[in-house]
């Protein structure tokens, strides 16, 4: 059995300024490594939130932070579902939330849903298995033009056009080596260390599990859980999901984001964010030394900022702010209720 080791742990650490007593969410359990350093430096009185896909990876984690008791509350489900969920457990609001996206090691290795061409199994790569397009069904489906688009746009392949031919070419494919062999094929042989098929796998995984669209979501509702000065902490590990954080964060970070041309502001966006690394975080040269898996992440921190009088719509409910010592916060606006009081 295959272990994962959790990337930049004290980086994301730093980053989510932990403190004793402290409410965080992990929005990616995955084998709970950065939640169990969460729940260790946040004790006394710290809680966690584990979100996690995969049902296979959440048996770990679970196991991983039985010793937390009730401090760890483990979900499995979607980060797309990311305020209902802490909704549904009175997670808000927080003081951080981590993503550490993309897959695991342990998924990689295990998981037998054919996430690498390492191994010979069937071309599935759905992270849980409820979902119901597999890569496999991707493949034999799409037209050649779809699945040009599909890896042109997601692997970012410069071969998108020859391999979407040859795949069709040569339906139906059911497993991981036949994809790889073909693909192989078709830019011609194998040049350098890494594998033709890498993209390929790639943009088939992110298509097969949303993972653009998921995250995008579910950036934006963790804006609503972040108490003031919460910190969001993101991992990427490829330039389309970097390019997402960044944009966010930079967004997120403006008063105003109408198009530079117009003369007068109008669309009357405030910042919820403050950017906190300018310069994105990479992991040291030991690291990748010693877990050669982290050597793509980048980490971006950004912490929150909630204004007196600031004013939204969450979960379908009216909220103000509330001024708390020297703290604010918001809650939802109860008709006949007085205004209720949440520190952090
Ligand atoms: C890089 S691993 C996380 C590893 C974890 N930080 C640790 O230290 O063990 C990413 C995990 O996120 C999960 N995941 C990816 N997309 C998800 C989503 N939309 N919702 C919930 N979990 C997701 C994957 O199944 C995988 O287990």
């Amino acid at each position: 059995m295959s272990t994962h080791i959790p990337v930049l742990i004290e980086e994301v650490i730093e980053a989510l300024t932990i403190q004793p007593g402290g409410r965080y969410i992990d929005c990616t359990l995955g084998g709970g490594g950065h939640a169990s350093a969460i729940l260790a430096k946040s004790s006394p009185g710290g809680q966690l939130l584990g979100i996690e896909a995969d049902p296979d990876n959440i048996k770990i984690a679970r196991e991983k932070l039985a010793e937390y008791g009730d401090a760890a509350v483990t979900v499995n489900d979607n980060f797309a579902n990311l305020e209902d969920i802490a909704e549904r457990y009175h997670f808000r609001p927080v003081h951080g939330i981590l993503f550490d996206l993309g897959l695991s090691s342990l998924q990689l290795a295990d998981s037998g849903r054919g996430f690498s061409f390492q191994q010979e199994k069937p071309l599935d790569m759905r992270f849980n298995p409820a979902q119901k397009t597999t890569a496999a069904d991707m493949v034999n489906t799409l037209s050649e033009n779809e699945l040009n688009r599909v890896l042109r746009d997601y692997g970012e392949e410069t071969n998108s056009r020859r391999i979407s031919a040859a795949i069709v070419r040569n339906r139906p494919i059911r497993t991981t080596l036949q994809l790889a062999n073909i693909v192989e094929q078709a830019v011609g042989g194998r040049y350098g260390r890494i594998h033709p098929a890498t993209k390929t796998f790639q943009a088939l995984r992110i298509v097969v599990n949303n993972e653009l669209g998921n995250l995008k979501s579910a950036l934006k509702q963790a804006l609503s859980l972040l108490g003031h000065e919460g910190r969001l902490v993101v991992i990427s590990y490829h330039s389309l999901e970097d390019r997402i954080v960044k944009q966010f964060m930079a967004e997120e970070s403006r008063d105003c984001i109408c198009p530079p041309e117009l003369p007068a502001c109008i669309c009357k966006h405030k910042a919820q964010l403050k950017t906190v690394n300018k310069k994105v975080i990479t992991p040291s040269l030991a690291e990748v030394r010693t877990n050669p898996r982290s050597r793509s992440a980048k980490l971006r921190v950004a912490e929150r900022i909630i204004r007196q009088n600031e004013k939204f719509i969450t979960l379908g409910k009216s909220c103000v702010l509330i001024k708390v010592k020297n703290k604010e916060w918001r809650t939802p606006v109860r008709r006949n209720l007085q205004k209720e009081v949440i520190t952090m």
